[in-house]
Order: C-alpha cells, then sequence, then structure tokens
C-alpha cells in the first residue's frame, strides 16, 4: 500500500465516547415482523421508474413510508397513481423529490427533508435503497472519457453521496438502519456480448464500496449491504434490446430459469435487507440472477 493520505476530519455529527461492543441484539420478533417495515421511512434514489419505482412499491406493501428521489421532473405517471392509491389505502405516505444525487449540497438536503418529515410522522428513515444508476455500451477502446466518467460519477459517487448523508442522519439519531445499494452481476462478471467496461467497473466499485463502509459503520449499528440483480426488463435494457434485439439470446442462454428478471422478482430481497430479519447481516451481496452466475 502507498503512503496514505489523511484529511483532518471535519465532523458536525457529535460520535458516541465509547463504542458498545454490540449494539445490534438479535430479534425475538416472530417471522412476520421480521419482514415488516411498520413505522418506517425508506428513501429510494431511482424511485422514479423501472426498479426504483417497484422497490417503492414494495416498501409501501410492507408497511413502511416511500420516499422516492429521482433526477426525473416527475415520475412514471401509471407506476405513480398506482402506488398514490396503495398508499391511500394503507394510510401511508409516499413522496416524490427532484434530485440528482451527483450534487453532495442537494442530496444531503433531500435526504435530511425526508427525515425530518419522518420523524414528524412518527415513523423516522431508518433504510435508504440507492438504486439510481445509468447504463451505456460503448467498445473499451473508444470509450470517451466524458462518457467512462459520467457513469463514475452518478453510479460511484452519488451512490456514495446518498449512502454517506444516509448514515450520517442514521449516526447524529443514534439509528440502527440499513443501506441497501443496487449493485449487479455485472460487478463480478463481464456480460458476454455487452461492452459495458464503465457500469460493469463502477458495479464492481459498489460492491466494494459496501465492504468498506460496513466496516466503519457496523460500530454504529447501521448494516450496508448490496443487491445484485441479473437481466431485468426496464426502461434501461428494454433501449438496448429494442436497438439489438439478437442480444437477447445471448442472455437467454444463461437463464436457468428460463426467463430474465422482472423488477418485482427484486421486492423481497430488498425489504429482507431493510427489515429486522437480515439483522446479522452486513457487508454482504445478495445476488438474484435467475442463476446467471451460476453457469458459465
Ligand atoms: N435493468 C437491469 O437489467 C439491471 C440489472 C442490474 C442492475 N440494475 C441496476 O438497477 C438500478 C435501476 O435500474 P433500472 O433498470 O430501473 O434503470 P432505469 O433507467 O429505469 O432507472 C434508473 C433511475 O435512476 C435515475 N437517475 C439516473 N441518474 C440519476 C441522478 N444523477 N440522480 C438521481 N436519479 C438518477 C433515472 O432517472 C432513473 O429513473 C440501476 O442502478 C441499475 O444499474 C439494472
Amino acid at each position: 500500500m502507498g503512503s496514505i493520505e489523511q484529511t483532518p476530519v471535519v465532523s458536525d455529527i457529535s460520535l458516541p465516547a465509547h463504542i458498545p461492543e454490540s449494539n445490534q441484539t438479535p430479534s425475538s420478533a416472530p417471522t412476520n415482523k421480521l419482514f415488516s417495515l411498520g413505522g418506517r421511512t425508506i428513501a429510494i434514489t431511482g424511485g422514479g421508474r423501472g426498479l426504483g419505482i417497484t422497490l417503492a412499491s414494495a416498501v409501501l406493501e410492507a408497511g413502511g413510508h416511500a420516499a422516492c428521489i429521482d433526477i426525473l421532473p416527475e415520475p412514471s405517471a401509471t407506476e405513480w397513481a398506482a402506488l398514490q392509491k396503495l398508499a391511500k389505502s394503507s394510510k401511508l405516505s409516499i413522496s416524490y423529490h427532484k434530485c440528482d444525487i451527483t450534487s453532495e449540497e442537494d442530496i444531503s438536503k433531500c435526504l435530511d427533508e425526508i427525515a425530518e418529515a419522518g420523524t414528524a410522522a412518527n415513523a423516522p428513515l431508518t433504510g435508504t435503497i440507492a438504486c439510481a444508476g445509468i447504463q451505456q455500451k460503448v467498445p473499451a477502446v473508444e470509450y470517451p472519457i466524458d462518457g467512462f466518467r459520467r457513469i463514475m460519477d452518478v453510479n460511484v459517487t452519488g451512490t456514495f453521496l446518498t449512502i454517506k448523508h444516509t448514515a450520517r442522519i442514521f449516526i447524529k439519531e443514534g439509528t440502527k438502519g440499513s443501506v441497501v445499494m443496487i449493485a449487479s452481476m455485472s460487478g463480478q462478471v463481464a456480460n458476454r456480448g455487452l461492452t459495458c467496461s464503465a457500469y460493469n467497473t463502477s458495479k464492481a466499485a459498489v460492491q466494494q464500496m459496501c465492504r468498506s463502509v460496513a466496516q466503519e459503520w457496523g460500530q454504529y449499528g447501521i448494516r450496508v449491504n448490496t443487491l445484485s440483480p441479473g437481466y431485468i426488463r426496464t426502461a434501461m435494457t428494454d433501449e438496448l434490446l429494442t436497438a439489438e434485439p439478437e442480444v437477447e439470446k445471448t442472455w437467454m442462454a444463461g437463464a436457468l430459469l428460463g426467463r430474465l428478471g422482472a423488477p418485482e422478482d427484486f421486492k423481497a430481497p430488498a425489504v429482507f435487507l431493510l427489515a429486522d430479519g437480515s439483522s446479522f447481516m452486513t457487508g454482504a451481496d445478495l445476488r438474484v440472477d435467475g442463476g446467471h452466475c451460476a453457469s458459465a
């Protein structure tokens, strides 16, 4: 390892003077409660469409309040109308916040507002799903530097800023919260036929970011895990499959269950990682890929 640069820590969070040996206790709650998000608020970046908006519905269905954050001016109309209906019938809240996760000022302010509203509604912020991400398919030898940097900025730096400010809120409030980052199986394997070097690199970085911050934040009872999907049909992949329909054949060749994923396949895994059922799990990756990585 080379020389380590040390920046003096400027922090307005008062850290506990004594770090308890263990501040997480095993839950004695019945199993159905281990999957409940009742009385909690969960923030979801990328919650304007695709996987993120589906995970917001999972949060509501598990009894939690959902706060969606996205760069889009408005969330997808049909899904949002369904979410509002679900929230109303369950007496839960759903909110939408336009925010670019690559701006530290904006994401920090946005998460603070969500946390304040949660506390006021007696449903504190206890979890964040960092789901916002972008994809680009360009051969590595032709990759324009701006494109490569943009992928890193959103998928790595934006994800880091999201979880950094979530953790600051948790530490300040003494919340033993859960952070879930949406990585990808592409953080572990290079997808055959896809020229996505920047994206794959960014998702491997998210998986290592998870382990790095998990070892820093476990002392506060904060858990951090990644959820790594295989191929899912969303706006992100539809664009690619419309342009290059033959790619679907390559993807299906590795689909052990004979189908690609749907956003709904990730509802239960995400709720599990947010809720108390996973209280002994941190620094881990939960790969949900229809078996794709199990065979060559
Ligand atoms: N679709 C797949 O096959 C697949 C597979 C593995 C992992 N993933 C991951 O799942 C996540 C969701 O992907 P998706 O398929 O739903 O794609 P999507 O493009 O439908 O959704 C991504 C969302 O992130 C938002 N976003 C992008 N940049 C942002 C920024 N700077 N600030 C705030 N929001 C921003 C977009 O507006 C969009 O709503 C991504 O992290 C993606 O890498 C997707």
